[in-house]
């Protein structure tokens, strides 16, 4: 459907991230599990990740990353209406991460909730802000992709625990009078759960000694599957974004993808046919930090100066469900 141009536009107002201080190195993994610098460099493109120290909770990351997003959107924590808080990691399973996160920054005034899907987290929920914004709901809605993915390692399997770091990325959407989000689209295919997933800890098998023995509540991955359908998903699901905004590869200036593996990266690019040096990387610093990983990265794009005033963006993202999501802006 062509966008119409009298209709009400949401766009992003404001960024910031916040990830732990402490770095965690290719060599000091090497230390802990039968593995090489060398190997995660070649078939990764990770070269570090940070981590949480024992005692953060996903809601400390998030709000810090919050705090930041305000103010660079020049608004106070009152001034927001809705708290989206992506996540599969929050602190625990009551009260919601939302909730905590906006306790510790005084949003007093805002609904809050957790929105789950996985690594797509943050585009699920830039697009479940942007319909808030639209219909006129809430003026300013915060969003915040958070994981602490470190706390469901198993840091003696290396096939996982090369690939993760800890971190959050937030974004104030509003009402933008041109520009902003000019589409996107939205995927889930729940066949392929089993590829990547937690198996305990939840209402099917709650924690038990049984359940910490046969380490349930750990992540697991069959890497290569989930490798090749993350290429099929971002690639259709930026397609099919840009057709749906009228908008040609050739005026993108920026395409963020989903920081799991530069090998992925790749694929997608050549996919695309999309120029790499158009492309926003920074999982060499950070690993995937899941539903924080776009968030961050675009974090991280602006500061670097690759996206400037009226820019076309994309934002694509994919993660355990399997689910998703790729988004079309104009900064
Ligand atoms: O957020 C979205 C979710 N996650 C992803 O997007 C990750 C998707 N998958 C991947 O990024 C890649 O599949 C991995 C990086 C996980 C693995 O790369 P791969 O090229 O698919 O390797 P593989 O799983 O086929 O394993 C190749 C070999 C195996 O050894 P054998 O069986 O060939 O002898 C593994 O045991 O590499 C071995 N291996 C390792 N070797 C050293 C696996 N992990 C490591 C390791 N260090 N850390």
């Amino acid at each position: 459907m062509p966008i119409d141009p009298a209709a009400r536009r949401a766009g992003i107002m404001g960024v910031g991230f916040s990830v732990p201080e402490k770095v965690l190195t290719n060599r000091d993994l090497e230390k802990m599990v039968d593995t090489s610098d060398e190997w995660i460099r070649s078939r990764t493109g990770i070269a570090e990740r940070r981590i949480a120290e024992k005692g953060t909770g996903t809601s400390d990351l998030g709000a810090e990353a919050a705090r930041r997003a305000l103010a660079q959107a020049g608004l106070k924590p009152e001034h927001v209406g809705l708290l989206i808080a992506a996540t599969t990691t929050a602190d625990m399973p009551l009260p919601s991460c939302a909730c905590l996160i906006q306790e510790k920054i005084g949003a007093k005034n805002a609904a809050a909730f957790d929105l789950g899907a996985a690594c797509a987290g943050y585009v699920y929920a830039l697009v479940v802000a942007e319909q808030f914004v639209k219909n006129g709901v809430y003026k300013n809605v915060l969003v915040v992709g958070a994981d602490l993915i470190s706390s469901y390692i198993d840091w003696t399997d290396r096939s996982t625990c090369v690939l993760f770091g800890d971190g959050a990325g937030a974004a104030v959407v509003s009402e933008v009078k041109t520009g902003g989000i000019l589409s996107s689209v939205l995927g889930s295919d729940g066949r392929y759960g089993d590829l990547l997933k937690i198996c305990a800890g939840g209402s099917k098998r709650p924690a038990s000694a049984e359940t910490v023995r046969e380490k349930g509540h750990y992540l697991q991955m069959s890497g290569s599957e989930v490798f090749k359908l993350a290429v099929r998903g971002m690639v259709d699901a930026v397609l099919r974004a840009l057709a749906k905004a009228g908008v040609k590869k050739e005026e993108v200036a920026c395409l963020i993808p989903h920081q799991a593996n530069q090998r992925i990266i790749d694929a997608v690019a050549e996919r695309l046919e999309f120029p790499k040096e158009k492309i926003f990387v920074n999982l060499q610093k950070y690993g995937n930090t899941s539903s924080a990983s776009c968030a961050i990265a675009l974090c991280e794009a602006l500061e670097a100066g690759k996206i400037r005033k009226k820019d076309k963006v994309v934002l694509t993202t994919f993660g355990s469900g399997l689910v998703w999501g790729a988004m079309v802006m104009e900064w």
